[in-house]
Parts: C-alpha cells; sequence; structure tokens
C-alpha cells in the first residue's frame, strides 16, 4: 500500500533553510524563514525565557500530562495582552486552549469552523503559504482575493467585494498584524470598517496573530483585533508565541474561540479538546509554562517587553535605511519603509530570486518575500547592490 505514495516536493520555505545551511560562501545572506536576528545576525533565546527556564528548572515538580487545553495558566495569562486589561474574557465570552505553536492554532481553528459546517475559507493573497495548505488538507475550499495593491498599500476595494460575496457560512482568515508575507497591514480606519462589514455579512472572523509586539507595540498590534471583537458574535482566534517570545521550535501558541454568550463556550471549547485529543492528544508543555512565568512575574514582563522593543527597534532601522536607498535598479524599496513586522515582498520575477541566490548569496522566499530581520549594517549594502543587480 505503501508504495501508492508519490514523492512530494520539500516545503519552500523550510527547504531554503537547508539551502542556506548548505553554501559555503562566507557571505551568504539567509533572508528566508522568518526568524528575527539581532544586528550581529544571531536568534537568541530572549533573557526573560532563560530568566523563566531557570525558575521552571528549580520550580516544577512533576511533567505529568495536563489535558488537551494544555497550560491553562499560560492561555489566562495571554489574554489581558490579546483582548486588553479591562476585560480580558469579554464578560466571560472568550475562552481558550494551548496549540503547539501558531500552525497548531491554525489547524485547530479552521478544524473548528469544520466541524461547526464552514466549508469556504476567504483569504487575501498572497498569504503565508500554510494557510492554504492547512485549508486543502482538511477538505476545505478556499476563495481568494487580493491582499494588496501595487502601490503598496492594503487592497480595501478587494476585500470589500470578498466579504460582500461571502455567505454566513463562509470563513474569513485575516492576518492581525504584520501581514505576512506582505508587510502590509490595514490601517486602524480600515479595520474599523472591516469590523461592520464582518458583522453585517455574518461570516465567522478567523484571525491569525502570529507577530504581535513585532509590528508597532503589543497594544498597538492588537488593535484590528479587539476592533473585529467589539462588532461581531462570534470569532475565533489563532495565536502564536514562536515570535514574540522567540519560542520558535518550542511550539507555543493557542487557539481562543469568543462566541455571542457565555453559556455557549463550554460546548465549542469541548470541541476542540476532541479535536486537539485525535490530533496530538496535549500540547508541549515546557515554552507555554516558560511564558506563563514571564507573565506572572512583573519584572520578567518589564524585561520581556523591553527585548520586543529592542527587536522593534532594529527592524524599523534596516526598514528605514531600505526604505532611504528607494530604487535598486528598476526596484522601489521605498514603500518598504511604512510596512511592519518581519516581512516585506521585494517585486523579483522568479530567475531574478534564484539570481539573487546564485550569483549573489541571497536567499529569500520565492514569492519574493524577505525576512528584514536577516539585514545587517554587514549586509544590507550587499543586498540593496544585489536587488540592482540583478533588477536592472
Ligand atoms: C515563516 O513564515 O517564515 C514562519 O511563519 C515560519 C513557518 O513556519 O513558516
Amino acid at each position: 500500500m505503501l508504495n501508492n505514495l508519490q514523492q512530494q516536493p520539500a516545503d519552500a520555505l523550510l527547504a531554503l533553510i537547508k539551502l542556506h545551511n548548505n553554501d559555503p560562501r562566507a557571505d551568504k545572506i539567509d533572508l528566508g524563514v522568518g526568524v528575527y536576528r539581532t544586528g550581529q545576525g544571531d536568534t537568541p533565546v530572549f533573557g526573560a525565557i532563560k530568566a523563566a527556564e531557570k525558575k521552571l528548572l528549580e520550580t516544577q515538580v512533576s511533567k505529568a500530562y495536563l489535558g488537551p487545553e494544555g497550560d491553562m495558566g499560560f492561555v489566562h495569562a495571554l489574554m489581558p495582552w490579546v483582548f486588553g486589561k479591562a476585560d480580558p474574557s469579554m464578560s466571560g465570552r472568550i475562552e481558550g486552549m494551548q496549540t503547539p505553536g501558531g500552525t497548531g492554532a491554525v489547524r485547530l481553528s479552521l478544524a473548528l469552523a469544520k466541524r461547526a459546517g464552514v466549508s469556504r475559507i476567504w483569504m487575501g493573497t498572497p498569504s503565508w503559504p500554510n494557510h492554504a495548505q492547512i485549508v486543502a488538507d482538511l477538505g476545505l475550499e478556499l476563495k481568494t482575493f487580493a491582499h494588496s495593491t501595487a502601490d503598496g498599500t492594503a487592497d480595501m476595494a478587494a476585500l470589500r467585494t470578498a466579504i460582500g460575496e461571502a455567505s454566513a457560512e463562509d470563513a474569513f482568515l485575516l492576518h492581525g498584524c504584520c501581514h505576512n508575507p506582505t508587510g502590509i497591514d490595514y490601517t486602524h480606519a480600515d479595520w474599523d470598517e472591516i469590523a461592520l462589514l464582518l458583522a453585517k455579512s455574518g461570516v465567522l472572523p478567523l484571525i491569525d496573530l502570529a507577530y504581535q509586539g513585532l509590528g508597532t507595540g503589543m497594544e498597538e498590534d492588537a488593535y484590528g483585533l479587539r476592533a473585529v471583537l467589539a462588532q461581531v458574535p462570534e470569532a475565533l482566534i489563532a495565536y502564536s508565541c514562536d515570535k514574540n517570545f522567540g519560542l520558535y521550535r518550542d511550539r507555543v501558541g493557542a487557539v481562543y474561540v469568543m462566541m455571542a454568550s457565555a453559556d455557549q463556550l463550554p460546548a465549542a471549547i469541548s470541541n476542540g479538546h476532541a479535536l486537539a485529543r485525535a490530533a496530538w492528544s496535549m500540547p508541549p508543555d515546557h515554552g507555554a509554562a516558560a511564558v506563563r512565568l514571564i507573565l506572572e512575574d512583573e519584572a520578567l514582563t518589564a524585561l520581556w517587553i523591553d527585548e520586543l522593543d529592542q527587536m522593534r527597534a532594529r527592524m524599523s532601522q534596516v526598514r528605514a535605511r531600505l526604505a532611504g536607498a528607494g530604487m535598486a535598479g528598476s526596484v522601489n524599496l521605498s514603500p518598504l519603509g511604512a510596512q511592519h513586522g518581519l516581512f516585506s515582498i521585494v517585486p523579483l520575477s522568479g530567475p531574478q530570486i534564484l539570481a539573487m541566490r546564485e550569483k549573489h548569496g541571497v536567499y529569500m522566499a520565492g514569492s519574493g518575500r524577505i525576512n528584514v530581520a536577516g539585514l545587517t549594517s554587514n549586509n544590507i549594502d550587499q543586498f540593496i547592490a544585489a536587488v540592482a543587480d540583478v533588477s536592472a
């Protein structure tokens, strides 16, 4: 039977990691997978995480199972940061559960939507390639619309049309902040309008918030999510701590469900538990426990926020530098200055992206996406010169 399985291509984004590692050139530049890098090109463990891990090592007395919901202390400690300090559970209408990373959160949210009867997912493209893969793997239908326009702003006209065409049995997948791969986020005014449109249409919003704090700040990056939740009766939220706590391989995420009334929550959440049990039984504990220890401790929380602020400041500098370069060959880098998060698209063709890699040792995704945190004062001029060369 197993001979029936056909060879599958490696995931293009993850394959870049290996291609880059195997390149012997000393001046190669990795702008592929989304991990933050310092000005020295490192991805260190957060100081706050190191301190929390030390505390965990000293105080954890058991590793016995917790259940499919994972560490509920972690799930609840995160809620004021996501939903606002005033009323994090929206009067008992929001509850969550831990998942293995942001991917687990997206997967579980979509599986929950499917169980509820959703069969079509609307999504702006380009998007994180794994979104479409998960939608397809769950046997859901994907409907797409343009996320952005050629001038580097969000395509609100396409979004309005899409919401207008969607039916109340559909779900709408939106990036809460730091759009992956374009870096083009909705403005606050856009979000206010989107919230009203979603409420009017009755579609189920699914908001993927994987980069909170990497855009303009923890509070600011939650604006869109909170604007939507204030208007709609129910929603799904897929959350990742993989980037904003630097926990990537520890796989730390959460799903939150908002219902129209608190008494409907237990039934919805019980389906999340059942789906998790059948998929991974329960999430890995370590990273989430470290996040909980940070959020329960004022000094560690301050340290974490400070580290996050430094990351954001560095990415702003890189973006300002790219924007300041203006034209690189035929590519206009100016719009990158106003974009948010780890990613932006450099509009190069397939052959130009290949030339970036083969001739210049610059590794970027096939969509033209770059991880701006891969650029440092040591390599940014080389990168701009390479873009100019391949696009001349
Ligand atoms: C990315 O887009 O680079 C990250 O979200 C990592 C991943 O899992 O794809």
